[in-house]
Order: structure tokens, then sequence, then C-alpha cells
């Protein structure tokens, strides 16, 4: 079977990784792939956000199955796209993609299907947004309606951030028609978790938890990024939790789907805030979580292909995923200026030596290769990902790896699990 990877991200890599081991798979190629991907797979150099050409790929390059990674993608329609030139794709069409790429949207849904989150008001006015927000007295985290890269949502303090905030999306329009529309979502606490199902269009196979670290530095401060690590599985999501996130959350937005006439197949990725035991849904995304996918595929026995093949083909029956390896952790190295403005094209150093440390693959996200060469070519460049026995054993190992890459100015926490870990710099 030939397979295209849709994407240039840690999570690409990290399918790559696991599909170019598949015995159904005869050729892997990734549009448009990173560094890592170039050693492993054929890159071809086409933006997964340009639908027609990764379509002409796909059909001049006899692609039998699409995995698609990212959102922008499948919220412009790429499946669909696929579908009708007869390809085989893994991701949600457009309709169903609006669970990520909608915020109003998403909120909607949640509060019809009676789905636990955070109370919440919509505006399509500047005016009355801000009249709503004084009136109220308090702060609120405030939500552009559509996709801004990861950073359409402000997590404000006081009443006058709350107020800045509506001001930069809807009048100063910072990530254009997103901001057209805002959610205004009253602020959760507790431990955020991820919580990944995979949907073939009736039903669904849950994933292992896992739990991101968003903010850019040691204990939880500092902005917002894409993700500065994960690990699997966190221990606050007990086996009741877990009970929870499918009875209340997983299972009633899969009826909700049924009830609202969506065929949803792809990933369902759920982030949670957990707090007392009770999890609420922060969001949804349509994509697996980066860099969750580096801990997931770690941990996944075996072929992942039947997994994706079921989803797309709308029969996941006897697809049941083992969770081999007991734990799983990622640190992400980031480049300087993140999650700004970065610097690129930097030589990395040290990469052999970090990959020959028992346990970890070193999975690439903003970087190129020319040759034996490796540059950063990205904000978030690399992700070091170890497997073993334990929380504790992974982190031991990842940091051994981390310390033998170096690049000028890199960024990276050095608490990653610290949740789940004995002896963390910080423990929360
Ligand atoms: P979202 O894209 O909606 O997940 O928001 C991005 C990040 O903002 C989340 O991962 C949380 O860290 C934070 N966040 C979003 N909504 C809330 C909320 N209601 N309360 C607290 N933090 C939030
Ligand atoms: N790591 C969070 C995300 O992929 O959205």
């Amino acid at each position: 079977m030939r397979v295209l990877i849709v994407g240039s991200g840690g999570r690409e890599h990290a399918i790559a990784a696991k599909l170019v081991r598949s015995p159904m798979v005869s050729e892997l190629l990734c549009a448009p792939g990173n560094g890592g991907t170039a050693a492993i797979a054929r890159n071809v150099a086409v933006n997964a956000e340009d639908v027609a050409a990764v379509v002409a790929l796909a059909k001049a390059e006899k692609i039998d199955f699409v995995f698609v990674g990212p959102e922008a993608p499948l919220v412009l329609g790429l499946v669909d796209a696929l579908a009708e030139a007869g390809i085989l794709a893994f991701g949600p069409r457009r309709e169903a993609a609006r669970m990520e790429g909608s915020k109003v949207w998403s909120k909607r849904f949640m509060h019809a299907h009676g789905i636990p989150t955070a109370a919440s008001e919509t505006f399509s006015d500047a005016d009355a947004a801000e009249k709503f927000v004084r009136a109220s007295g308090k702060p609120w985290v405030v939500k552009a309606d559509g996709l801004a890269a990861g950073k359409g949502v402000i997590v404000a303090a006081d009443v006058a951030e709350t107020l800045d905030a509506i001001d930069r999306l809807m009048r100063k329009r910072e990530f254009g028609a997103a901001g057209a529309d805002v959610v205004l979502e009253e602020r959760l606490f507790g431990q955020e978790v991820s919580y990944h199902v995979v949907l073939d269009g009736e039903r669904f196979v849950p994933l292992a938890a896992a739990q991101d670290h968003k903010r850019l530095q040691d204990g939880d401060v500092g902005p917002n990024t894409g993700g500065m690590g994960a690990y699997s599985p966190p221990p606050v999501v007990t086996a009741a939790v877990e009970r929870k996130i499918l009875e209340r959350v997983v299972e009633p937005t899969v009826r909700g789907f049924r009830e609202d006439g969506v065929d949803f197949r792809g990933t369902l990725f759920v982030g949670l805030m957990i707090d007392g035991g009770e999890p609420r849904v922060l969001e949804y995304n349509v994509r697996f979580g980066d860099p969750e996918t580096e801990v997931l595929m770690a941990r996944y026995g075996g072929d992942v292909l039947p997994l994706f093949l079921g989803s797309a083909r709308g029969d996941l029956r006897g697809v049941t995923p083992r969770w081999e390896t007991p734990a799983a952790l990622c640190v992400v190295l980031a480049a300087p200026g993140y999650p700004g403005t970065v610097k690129k094209g930097l030589p990395i150093h040290g990469l052999d030596a970090a990959a020959r440390v028992p346990g970890v693959q070193v999975l690439h996200a903003g970087t190129r290769r020319d040759g034996e060469h490796v540059t950063t070519s990205g904000g978030r460049v690399l992700c070091v990902t170890a497997s073993g026995a334990s929380i504790d054993a992974v982190a031991a190992s990842a940091y051994e790896a981390v310390d033998q890459i170096q690049f000028e100015g890199m960024q990276l926490r050095r608490d990653i699990g610290h949740h789940a870990r004995s002896h963390a710099t910080h423990k929360a």
C-alpha cells in the first residue's frame, strides 16, 4: 500500500516512524515532512494546506491511503477532496471538522448535548461583548471562533486583560476572520488531560490518556505554547475518572454526532480539565495532538495502520489498541523566540548521541536535513521521546538524551511529567 502523510511536525514523524514498519506499507511519502521524516520516507515539497496540490500529488503518486495530521487541511476539506478523487483518507470531512474549526459551533454542540464544559457566551459584536464583561466584573477566557494556529485563546487574568483581548480579536482582527465571533468562557481550574478517541462514523475506540504541558516554562508559567512536552499515562486519570470521561463526555459526544447526522471519522481529541475528579471539556480537536501523538505512538503495540484504515473505511470492529509499553514521555526542544517569532537555520548537534540512549527516539518537528547536517526550521524543533517501564524511568532517559543535544538558544522545560514524577524540579 502506498501511503502519504500530510503535515510536518513531531506528530507526523511519530506516525511515519510507526507506519514505515507496517508490513502493509510499500512506500511512504510525506508532504511536506521534516528533517526526521526525510530519513525514513520520501518528502515532497507540497504545502499541507494546499488542498488541490495534495490531491494532485496523491493522484500522481498513485497513493492508496492518506493520513492527514494537522487541523487546517481537514477544516479546508482535504478529506472531502481526496474522497472525490477516489482516495481513502484518515480524518474527518469538512463538516465534522467544524468541531475544531469553530468554537461557537462546538460550544453549541456541547450545550445542546449536555456535555460538561465551562459556561460561555458568544458574541459577534465587540461593544456587546465588552458591556457583558464590565457588567460581570470578572475576567473571562476569550476564544476566537476560528482557527488561529493555536493562539486564539487568551486566558485573561482580570477585566482589563479581558477587554484588551476582545479588542485585539474583534476590532484589530489579530487573527483575521477567526476573530469575527468570540466565545467568552468561564475560567476552569485543575489539571489538563488530552483524551483521544478514534471514530469510524458509528463506533469509537478510546486511546490511552495523555497529559501535555502548555506553558513555556517550568512550574507551568509563561506564555501558552503548542505544547512543551507530554507523557502517558497521567495519574490524574484514574479508572474512575476515565469512566466519567467515557460516560459523560465521549459517549454523549458520539450520540450527539448520530443525532445531528455528523459522520465523524478520524481522531477526536478531547481537551479536558479535571478538577476534583470531575472532567469538563475545554475544547475538541479533530486530529491527533502534538506532542501527545509522540507518546501515544511510543506506547502503541504493533501496527497502527489497521486503526487508521478501520476508521477511514467505517469499520473499527476488531481493532483494539494494546498499550504494550507502560510509560512514555517526551520533551520538546524549542527554538529561541518560541512561541513568538523564532530564529531559523541554526545547526543542531548531538542527535546521534541522543538517539543512542536506550529507549529513546529523537523525533523531529521544525528541522531541515541537508545530507548529514540538520538545522532548525521552526518553533518546536525536536521532540525527544522515551519509552519504558515507569514515568520516573522514561523521564530520566528522555533528559539524558536531551542533554546530548545542543543548538543556539535552545528552550526546554525540565519538569515534564511533574505530576507523575517522584523527584521533579517542580511538584504541583
Ligand atoms: P483551547 O484551544 O480552547 O483548548 O484553549 C487553549 C488552552 O487555553 C487550553 O489548553 C487551556 O490551557 C486554556 N484554556 C482554554 N479554555 C480554558 C478555560 N475555560 N479555563 C482555563 N483555561 C482554559
Ligand atoms: N498539544 C495540544 C494540541 O495538539 O493541540
